[in-house]
């Protein structure tokens, strides 16, 4: 990253978890600056929560103004459901989202592996959107893949003629293809994160979930923000895989984990040995 990038973050460092109100920390970032930005809201407890404002709109506006064309923001959310109502809260922020100019590139799924919650006249819920906007269209797309189930070479179709008879030649199957836009993943101790200091975070993504993202919509040294960054997991993800990272949150309590978390990098320092494989 050039100087000219590094000015973009006014008096922000790089590489920095600052304890600040977002839209404060992001007006200090100039337009067109960041490359990815990975986060989850508060859900539903939308004002005053905790003694922290949630201002959505306002946040909204921050991120498409400081987004660079290309850029993405991965949008992790949950409905709250109060007397059986779903709020739907989710959708109303992504069509807001729209509204201010972003693109709906995708509308992804984060399933949860163990998921506690159950309703007695409905069905577990588990899963909580990911919500993908672009600025534009996205820049980078490094597609993660899977391997299929038939490998080898097989007789495959090709050539279909005019009077309809297929010519089937011997070719090679592919041997993987990419992912579905569903992602499953376990949470808890051991599946979101072995750190156990990121449990004192209420509501945690896991690191997978964070490290997927960073690597399919960026490219090392490009830039990453969470600014509701709670226990810190995209921030370490990011700067696992070499991306440089801002994070901000309301509370110093989870400001404290975060940089924790970000310490016990540097005394394990290896991607495989801090990941869940
Ligand atoms: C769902 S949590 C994020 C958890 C995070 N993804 C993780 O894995 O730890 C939402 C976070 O937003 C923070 N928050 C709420 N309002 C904020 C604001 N105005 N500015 C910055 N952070 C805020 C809360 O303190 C909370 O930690």
């Amino acid at each position: 990253m050039g100087t000219s990038e590094l000015n973009m973050t006014g008096e922000l460092e790089l590489n920095e978890i600052y304890c600040m109100d977002c839209v404060l920390g992001m007006q200090k970032i100039s337009n067109n600056t960041i490359d990815l930005v990975v986060t989850s809201p508060p859900y539903d407890d939308l004002r005053d929560y905790n003694g922290y404002h949630f201002e959505f709109e306002k946040i909204a506006q921050q991120i498409y103004r400081i987004t660079k064309n290309g850029g993405v923001v991965v949008w992790v959310v949950g409905d709250k459901i109060k007397n059986g109502n779903r709020s739907l809260t989710s959708f109303k922020q992504a069509i807001y989202f729209q509204e201010i100019g972003f693109n709906v590139h995708d509308v992804m799924i984060y399933e949860k592996r163990n998921t506690p919650f159950m309703r007695s006249n409905a069905y577990t819920n588990c899963y909580e959107f990911m919500f993908i906007f672009s600025k534009g269209s996205p820049n980078t797309f490094n597609p993660l893949k899977t391997k299929t189930v038939r490998q080898g070479k097989e007789k495959l179709v090709a050539n279909k003629k005019t009077d309809g008879v297929n010519n089937k030649v011997w070719g090679e199957l592919n041997p993987e293809k990419t992912l579905t836009n569903i992602w499953e993943y376990a949470v808890g101790l051991g599946g979101s994160t072995n750190d156990k200091i990121a449990f004192q975070h209420t509501a945690i993504f896991p690191e997978k979930l964070a490290r997927d993202h960073i690597f399919s919509w960026t490219n090392e040294g490009d830039l990453v923000l969470d600014p509701m960054n709670g226990s810190g997991t995209t921030c370490k993800m990011a700067k696992l895989l070499k991306r440089n990272f801002i994070g901000f949150d309301i509370s110093q309590d989870y400001v404290n984990i975060a940089k924790e978390r970000i310490k016990l990098i540097e005394k394990q320092p290896t991607l495989n040995s801090l990941l869940l494989v």
